[in-house]
């Protein structure tokens, strides 16, 4: 059976760290506030005229040196992101110029936080039925630009950065100890638009706005929404919690991480975590945390990872991935 396999991945962070004491001197909150409510301590902050393509491209670079191959190698560049350089064309055609790609096809994904978890599906498809042999997935936001930096309840949370994994197609026996993407299961539920947007937009007629979000009702249905999809994803695959190796969620605040976790009974410890450090990188979460637990050595080849992810939409979603 044709499987996506992983090559490697990567990632890249903007320089300028913003702190909770930073953030403290713009908006009335403070970092006791912002730890204790979301394990939030620092987030990367995307510098003038730095723009989603070019955090995705370093992003790309490194997981291509990872994966030992070169751009003209890939056939696919599938890009997720909430804050694409322009309205069109995609972040994705301006990456493959950016890496010296000349051939193949590079498009956008748009699923909010749950992106990157819809890219690898679309990826793996593609590659399963034969349409590429190599591609590339990435996760890019500069969330930093769609915030309302007086809106101290949203503020805090988010952050920019980028993540990228290569994929190319190995064999397998069709069963759940095939290296490669096991399975992706994507869901979504237009009827809860108005908890987590963003106002404006081309065909609204307004220039793009802010963010806005219903903080409550989100956490909420993140908790239920991510746990019914891991155990979706197990059941499809005749697997029990206990042959997971590493969750690696979606990066929304350490509430959600733990109540997940514990809703769902996988102990801490196999749990990747970076929002201390990046706080909420929307599609980009995810490739920097897979990025950060291959780089520390906790993720081994021949590994189980669960990857899950929601967000506005809602979408949500999950990935079975041996590595
Ligand atoms: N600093 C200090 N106080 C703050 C604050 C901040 N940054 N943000 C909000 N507050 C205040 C509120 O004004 C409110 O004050 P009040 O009681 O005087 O009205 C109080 O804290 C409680 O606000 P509330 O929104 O009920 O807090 P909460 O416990 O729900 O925590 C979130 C807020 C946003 C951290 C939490 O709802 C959350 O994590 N939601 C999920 C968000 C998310 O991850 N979304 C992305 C999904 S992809």
């Amino acid at each position: 059976m044709r499987r996506s396999v992983a090559l490697g991945c990567g990632a890249y962070l903007p320089e300028r760290r913003m702190t909770n004491d930073d953030i403290a001197r713009i908006v009335d909150t403070d970092d006791q506030w912002i730890v204790e409510r979301t394990g939030i301590r620092e987030r990367r902050i995307a510098a003038v005229g730095e723009r989603t393509s070019d955090l995705a491209t370093r992003a790309a670079e490194a997981a291509l040196a990872a994966a030992g191959i070169g751009a003209s190698d890939l056939d696919l560049i599938v890009l997720a992101t909430a804050t694409p350089d322009d309205t069109f064309p995609a972040t994705a055609t301006k990456v493959q110029a950016a890496l010296g790609m000349r051939r193949g096809a590079a498009f956008d994904v748009q699923a909010v936080c749950s992106g990157f978890v819809y890219a690898l599906a679309v990826a793996d498809s593609m590659l399963r039925c034969g349409q590429a042999a190599t591609a590339l997935v990435i996760g890019a936001e500069t969330f930093s630009r769609i915030l309302d930096w007086t809106d101290r309840s949203t503020c805090v949370l988010f952050g920019d950065g980028a993540g990228a994994l290569v994929l190319g197609v190995g064999e397998g026996q069709g069963d759940k100890r095939d290296r490669g993407v096991l399975s992706s299961h994507l869901h979504s539920d237009g009827r809860y638009h108005d908890l987590l947007y963003v106002d404006g937009g081309p065909s609204s007629g307004a220039a793009v706005g802010h963010l806005r979000m219903a903080g409550r009702d989100v956490f909420k249905h993140a908790v239920t929404n991510l746990s019914a999809v891991v155990e979706e994803a197990l059941t499809a695959n005749g697997l029990v919690l206990d042959e997971v190796d590493w969750l690696v969620p979606h990066q929304a605040n350490r509430r959600i991480l733990d109540s997940t976790a514990r809703k769902i009974g996988i102990p801490a410890e196999k749990v990747i975590v970076t929002v201390d450090r990046h706080a909420n990188t929307s599609a980009a979460s995810i490739p920097l945390a897979l990025a950060a637990g291959v780089a520390d050595g906790r993720i081994q080849r021949g590994h189980l990872l669960l990857l899950e992810a929601m967000g506005g939409g809602f979408t949500w979603g999950a990935n079975l991935l041996r590595w």
